[in-house]
């Protein structure tokens, strides 16, 4: 059992609760293969997604998730919230609780908003992404598309190449690999390694050959425009030509090497067409691995508070 209320980040989640996590999520795996998309584990259980900035994949990931257990689901876009209004996120948060919500799902442009409304609310909060800090579910998933195709995260080489430094996803995946035992090359232009990755265990590369040679995992991540107020590299075109992953680059990593992507991909910017087409491509793999890691994630979130509760009585 997870023992934990909140699912904020991978920094202090321990090697046997990741691997419980993505047990269970091959467990929610199978049932959704066989067509069971009605379970009950969430059953009389609301979850309130709250997401203060854009997305596709990991709204309706989580929603789909809590419905496939069975939670009934309301979505808040804060644009159409009392946020616009004013209102702070632990008055917001209060709302929610005073509404008996068991789950709160939450992005935010903010690194650490998560932290501070897990720490005001007696709902269970899971961080869907905050500011250029934390995005667990996302390293989950991951996680547990490697471990299907590996059988194992220990002694991975994974590569990680792109914008490192706006990315939740590397350092949720830097926390969680290092865990599990896996090995985190980086590669990118030097203004987009954030300051003292490299101490938090990331082995730094010069170039990008020297990341992806060898490699088990080559992972993109996403050029973040909407957070590049500064203007990190000269142009697009550049970046693709000297540090974006095509098929020659991809020849230098392991045969059976996977590649992955967390989404949305710039097509042509940090892989090719070809390489996001690639038979070794897993990103439409790790779509799924988010529905089953994110079951996971809210089902042991409630196991833990059903256990508190008999143990109050
Ligand atoms: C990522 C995010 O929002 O952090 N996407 C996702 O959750 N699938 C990465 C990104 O936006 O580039």
């Amino acid at each position: 059992m997870l023992k934990r209320k909140d699912l904020v980040g991978l920094i202090d989640v321990t090697k046997e609760e990741i691997t419980e996590i993505l047990d269970v999520a091959s467990e929610m795996k199978a049932h959704l293969k066989a067509g069971e998309k009605r379970l009950s584990y969430l059953h009389g259980k609301t979850a309130t997604i709250l997401f203060y900035e854009n997305s596709t994949r990991t709204r309706t990931s989580f929603e789909l998730a809590a419905k496939y257990l069975g939670a009934t689901v309301i979505n808040i876009a804060a644009g159409a919230s009392s946020v616009a209004k004013g209102e702070t996120l632990v008055d917001t948060g209060k709302t929610l609780d005073a509404q008996l919500n068991d789950f709160l799902i939450m992005r935010h442009p903010m690194g650490g908003a998560p932290y501070l409304l897990g720490k005001t609310v007696h709902a269970s909060v899971l961080n869907a992404g905050d500011g250029m800090n934390e995005h667990p579910t996302q390293a989950l998933l991951d996680m547990l598309t490697m471990r299907e195709h590996f059988g194992s995260l220990e002694g991975l080489k994974v590569a990680i190449l792109g914008d490192i430094k706006h990315s939740r996803v590397a350092k949720s995946n830097l926390f969680g690999l290092k865990t599990m035992g896996a090995e985190v090359y980086m590669h990118a232009p030097e203004t987009l390694i954030p300051k003292g990755i490299d101490r938090l265990g990331a082995k730094l590369c010069k170039t990008r050959e020297e990341a992806i040679e060898g490699a088990d995992v080559v992972m993109g991540l996403r050029i973040q425009l909407e957070r590049q107020q500064a203007g990190n590299f000269p142009s697009l075109a550049e970046y693709a030509d000297f540090y974006g992953v095509d098929c020659a680059a991809l020849k230098l990593a392991k045969k059976n090497a996977i590649i992955m992507h967390p989404g949305p991909v710039n097509r042509g910017v940090e892989l090719t067409g070809k390489v996001i087409d690639h038979d070794q491509s897993r990103i439409e793999a790790q779509v799924f691995s988010g529905i089953a890691v994110r079951m996971a994630a809210l089902k042991l979130l409630n196991d833990y508070r059903e256990y508190n509760k008999e143990k109050n009585v």
